[in-house]
């Protein structure tokens, strides 16, 4: 498995976690009241924001990570690099958006930020999903 380690600007990281902490605030979570918001960078240097979305209904709910994913395939981006996670606790992705977002590329950083603390964790995409189910799967 191909794995590459790119080095990175700390301050576009930090401004990633800007944005990512930013739209958590419009993040739609009246069920969990656990608001969530991500951020991605491309390596053209675009970035996409999304929050978590949930419903009435309750499993229709649509994490930050894939609201932001979506978004910049919508937009023709999808060189991502890295992308940050604001929440409480700094939590790692679920397994779905794991899979999601393996699907364009495993060696995504991604940065865990904890809304409260600050404190960051950074993992390598293929770390926290090793072994991914993706394209080259398929026959
Ligand atoms: N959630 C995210 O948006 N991203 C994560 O990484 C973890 C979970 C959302 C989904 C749901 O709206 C709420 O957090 C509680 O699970």
């Amino acid at each position: 498995m191909n794995s590459t380690r790119r080095s990175f600007d700390e301050q576009v990281l930090e401004t990633l976690v800007a944005e990512a902490t930013q739209v958590r605030l419009r993040a739609h979570a009246p069920y969990s009241q656990f608001q969530v918001g991500a951020a991605l960078l491309t390596a053209s240097g675009h970035r996409f924001a999304g929050c978590n979305v949930e419903n009435a209904s309750f499993s229709l709910t649509i994490c930050a990570e894939r609201v932001a994913a979506s978004t910049a395939v919508a937009s023709g981006q999808r060189d991502w690099i890295a992308i940050a996670i604001v929440s409480p606790g700094g939590v790692t992705p679920c397994g779905a958006c794991r899979q999601y977002l393996a699907e364009f590329g495993q060696d995504l950083l991604i940065l865990c930020v904890d809304v409260q603390t600050q404190s960051v964790k950074r993992f390598q995409l293929s770390k926290l999903l090793p072994h991914a189910f993706d394209l080259n799967s398929l026959p």
